[in-house]
Formats: C-alpha cells, structure tokens, sequence
C-alpha cells in the first residue's frame, strides 16, 4: 500500500536509527535494504511499514509525491542509488541525501536530479547512532519547495535545543550547502577532539595522571565555558574499566586515529577558498602521524627525548588554554564558511548555522549560544575573535595557552592543533608580519612586483645591488 510519508534508502546503523526516530512521530516510514542481514535487524527492530529487498516495492510503498531519504555510504553508491531510483520516480518526488557526501557531488547530483523534475536536498546529519534516533542535528540545503515536503518530518526528528528551537534548518537554497556546513562541522569536530586529546597528553605523559584522575578533571569543565557533548564524552570514556585486565580501557586502545575524510576535505575547501584553517589542517595531519605505529616505534628508539614532564602548568591554565585553543578552531571553521557563501552567492546565515549546532551534533557546546548571539549582532563581523565575547574570552585566556604550549615544546610532547590555534591568534592580531620579506623574495626571483608602504603602486627592483 503506497501510504509512507517517506521512505529510508539504506538501513544501517544510521538509516534504521533514523528509520525508528520518525516511526516514533507517528509518521509511517518504509525502508529500503539491499543486504539481508541489515534488512532483517531492521525489520525486527524499526517499526517499518515496509522493509523492502527490491526497490520497486520499496518506491510503490511511498504516498505520492514521495520524498526519499538515502542514507548509504557516500561516494560512488549515492550516483548508483540516484540512477536507480531515477526511473521509478516521477516528477515532484524529493530525494534527500543524509551521507556525509562531498558537496561538490551534492551540486553535481541536485542538477541531475532537477533534469527529471526531481527535488533534491542535501542534508547533513550529525550525533552518530544516538543522535539519529533521538534527535540529530539536520544541516540542509535546497530549494524551499524541495524543504518544505521534507520539513514537518525534519523538525519532528530533529535534536531540540534549550529553548526548545528544532535543530534543523534549511541553510541555503543550493543542495551543496547542507553537505558543506556539515563538512565544516566535522572539520571543527576533528579540531575540538585533537585539542582536547592534546590537554589529555599534557595530563598523562606531561604530569603523569592516570585515566581516572584525568576524568575526574574534565568532569570538573562539563560545566562553564568549555561545556560540551565532546567533554562529557571524554570523561565518560576515561572511565571505562578494561572487563579483562581492569585497567582503564583508554590506555588498552591503539594511538592510531583514523579518518572518513571529512576532514581533509574541510582543509582542503579551506585552502581553496584562501581561508587559513590550520587547527583544522593539524588535526587531519596529527591524524595522520598517529597511524605511522610502525615508523613512530622506530623512530621513538632512534631519538633521544626532553625529560616529557610539563609540571609548571596548572589544571586553571589548561582550561583555559583548550578553551582558547577551540575558539581559534571555531573562528577557522566561520571564516570558510563566510568565505565558501560569498565564493557561491549562497547567503548563509552564519548565526542560524551556529544555532544548529546547539544541540544533537557532535559539536554541540554551550559556547554555541555565544557564537550564534556574535553573528546576530554583526552579521559581517570579520572573524569571530573580533566579536566583544570572544575578544575578552581570548584576552582572557591567551596566556594560558601561551604557557601550555611553552610547556609542551619543553617537555617534546606534540600540541599541534593548541600551537597552531597560537600561531593563528598570534599572526591574525600582528599588525605587520614577515611577508614583506616573501614579497621582495617573490620579487627578487620572479618579478613578481611587490607594494609599498610608503607610495601606491606596484613596484620591481633589482634586488642584487645593494642600492
Ligand atoms: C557526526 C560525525 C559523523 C562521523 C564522521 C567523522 O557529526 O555525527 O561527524 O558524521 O563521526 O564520519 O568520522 P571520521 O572521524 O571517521 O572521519
């Protein structure tokens, strides 16, 4: 019977939480699931109206006109579900696509999809298997037609913040925007974990602690400036006993982090936007490094070490300097974004992006409302670190990051994302910075020109006389 008000493509762990979520509305979903494994978990446990094997019965089951939602593996499996579903459906149907895919692939897939009459909205999903099915963040993009079909579902599932707001919000007319600003989230995500692993290393190696004094201390910052989901979840996991030996699981798990993409992604947008992103790069880089087990191991009996203790720094100052450290990653993260909707024409309201993220994502942080209240009061503020808030909360904290990251370089123990939030803090507030010396170098040995501060005009010199 063709009586579900949407259909899930991909039952999962997140397509079948999703699937639960909406059923719990009242809203009757049917899925759809190739494997039969996945189709079977699904059937017992998500109150499906249907859970299909073949995609035909599947799309018969939807109420016309029927909205989609794929919520499969991004990359190539998208194009092959699009172009399958393309002949079953009919004019005025919606596909909405919740993967973490790449938004240059959205914009590609929503101009495909329009050929046919088809709507098609990128929605980016956020807070893992919880979130899907009690309440994610939902990020999308795409035409107010194409939302609007989606919007009573979309706002029923959604995480809801304090004030009771949906976290989900249509944020640009472009499909490709939705799976941007998730793209960015994750980029913050990465930056925000690496950050807070660094504060963890400091703890451990640099003042010896063990994982449950550690939790004890990020307990300690759940409330105040650095609340967080990211917070709680660090101490929560710092906790966990090994069932086996009775040690702390955390020191049990391989130091090698891995990674979908999405954050590699966010810096590579941010380097071709122009936009300096480098807590975000040096998350994706420490990621990396870590999975060098091998090479580290040989390399660990190679070199000699600085003594690794970082005893001068208090827990005050590595609060503070995480707190610091984030809202450089944050700044970084706004300022692609801003960048990205002016490259694109796609008007994004960085506040409402903010207010998004309040509640169900991964990066949800009581300094969210901060953010949000920033943009609101000047839309075209320059970056975040110039807003009043978060120009006192840098004042504030800046010399605690200063002395942790002097701490760590003594003690040889890595904080690239702190450092390099630092150097960010340190280059954006320096009202002249080396690049005159790149520019005559430029000049010296391309011609490149260079300007003056003393004239107008673009100048060129033969650098090798000294006059
Ligand atoms: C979320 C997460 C989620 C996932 C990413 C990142 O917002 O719910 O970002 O999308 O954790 O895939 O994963 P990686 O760390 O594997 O890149």
């Amino acid at each position: 019977m063709a009586d579900a008000e949407i259909g899930v493509l991909g039952l999962g762990v997140m397509g079948r939480n999703l699937a639960l979520n909406i059923a719990d509305r009242g809203i009757r979903v049917s899925g759809y699931e190739r494997d039969p494994d996945l189709r079977k978990v699904a059937q017992r446990e998500a109150a499906l109206s249907s859970a299909n094997e073949d995609l035909a019965g599947f799309v018969a089951s939807l109420r016309a006109p029927r909205a989609v939602l794929l919520m499969i593996t991004a990359g190539p499996a998208v194009d092959q579900a699009i172009e399958t579903l393309l002949p079953l459906l009919s004019p005025g149907d919606v596909i909405a696509d919740g993967g973490n895919s790449d938004y240059q692939d959205t914009a590609r897939r929503e101009a495909r999809v329009r050929e046919a009459g088809i709507g098609y909205l990128g929605l980016g999903v956020s807070g893992g298997e919880e979130g899907a099915r009690h309440g994610p963040a939902l990020m999308a993009g795409g035409s107010a037609e194409t939302y609007q079909r989606l919007e009573t579902i979309l706002l029923a599932i959604a995480a809801k913040a304090d004030d009771g707001a949906a976290c989900a919000e249509r944020l640009g007319n472009a499909a490709a925007v939705g799976h941007f600003v998730k793209m960015m989230h994750n980029g913050i995500e990465y930056a925000d974990m690496q950050l807070i692993a660094e504060i963890y290393d400091l703890l451990a190696r640099g003042q010896g602690l063990g994982a449950a004094a550690i939790a004890e201390i990020f307990d300690a910052w759940r409330d105040g400036p650095l609340s967080s989901f990211l917070i709680d979840v660090t101490a929560t996991v710092l906790r966990k006993a090994d069932p086996e030996t009775g040690r702390p699981l955390v020191d049990l798990v391989l130091d090698s982090a891995g990674q979908k993409g999405t954050g590699r992604w966010a810096s590579i947008a941010a380097l071709e936007l122009g936009v300096a992103a480098p807590s975000i790069a040096e998350a994706v880089s420490a990621r990396v490094v870590s999975s060098l087990t091998g090479e580290r191991s040989a390399a660990a009996a190679r070199f000699s070490r600085p003594d690794a203790s970082a005893n001068s720094v208090t827990k005050e100052q590595l609060a503070d300097a995480l707190l610091a450290g984030k809202i450089c990653a944050y700044a970084q993260g706004f300022a692609v974004l801003a960048a990205a909707s002016e490259a694109n024409g796609w008007e994004l309201a960085l506040d409402r992006v903010a207010r998004n993220w309040r509640a169900g994502c991964i990066i949800r942080a009581g300094f969210l409302d901060d953010v949000a209240a920033a943009f609101s009061d000047n839309p075209e503020i320059a970056n975040l670190l110039m807003a009043p808030a978060f120009s006192e909360m840098m004042e504030r904290t800046v010399p605690a990051l200063r002395a942790v990251v002097t701490a760590a370089v003594g003690a040889g123990i890595p904080v690239p994302a702190l450092s390099a939030s630092l150097a960010y803090f340190d280059g954006y507030v320096s009202a002249r910075l080396p690049a005159n010396l790149i520019q005559a170098q430029r000049d010296f040995f391309g011609a490149h020109q260079f300007k003056r501060v003393d004239r107008a005009g673009d100048f060129h010199e033969d650098w090798s006389t000294t006059s």
